[in-house]
């Protein structure tokens, strides 16, 4: 078992591929309403999760329910892919504003086994196959800038072993 410390007022920001098992990941160690995910936000202003004309909005929704959320002292994991540094920058504004260590867990995972996941899935069947590459590279790439885009603790699960066996340590 990984224990990851993680303070018990917080934003947790979720980084991984598409595939990564990052909606996965929040349902097993965190409450349903704790958790932001884009694609509810795109399903609640186009009627389709899947949507991606309804990127802007479904984001604009998701900064304003974290915004919500911090205000009213509540823990917040954002699900969304977050692999690029300009996805994440106004999520830890939004977290300064109010006070807040934004915290981002990293799932690692290697491309072939996020697109062997999305093969076997109804809502993902037809990901074009550029993007599980794409999304990996861009999260490694970003790596590194995590410390320095305001990210004070950086937890990077290294493959799905090491995500299975994460347990979350709430610390006042
Ligand atoms: P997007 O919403 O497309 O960005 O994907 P996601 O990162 O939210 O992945 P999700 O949690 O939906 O998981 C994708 C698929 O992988 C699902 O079919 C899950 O059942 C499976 N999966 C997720 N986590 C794990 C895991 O730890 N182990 C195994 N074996 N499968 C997993
Ligand atoms: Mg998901």
């Amino acid at each position: 078992m990984t224990r990851l410390a993680v303070p018990d007022l917080c934003l947790v920001v979720l980084v991984g591929a598409t595939g990564s098992g990052k909606s996965s990941f929040a349902r097993r160690h965190f409450l349903p309403t704790q958790t932001v995910s884009s694609d509810t936000c795109r399903g609640v202003v186009s009627d389709d999760e899947g949507s991606q004309e309804a990127t802007k909005d479904a984001f604009d929704l998701v900064h304003y329910i974290v915004g919500k959320r911090l205000a009213a002292g509540r823990l917040t994991v954002v699900d969304a892919t977050n692999v690029k540094p300009e996805d994440r920058r106004h999520l830890v504004e939004v977290a300064r504003e109010h006070d807040v260590l934004p915290v981002a867990i990293v799932l690692d995972v290697p491309p072939e086994v996020c697109a062997e996941r999305n093969s076997t899935r109804p809502d993902r069947a037809h990901m074009p196959a550029h993007v599980v590459p794409r999304h990996v590279r861009e999260l490694r790439r970003g790596l590194r800038s995590l410390a320095r885009e305001g990210f004070r603790t950086v937890h990077h699960l290294r493959g799905a072993a090491e995500i299975e066996a994460a347990e979350i340590a709430l610390e006042p």
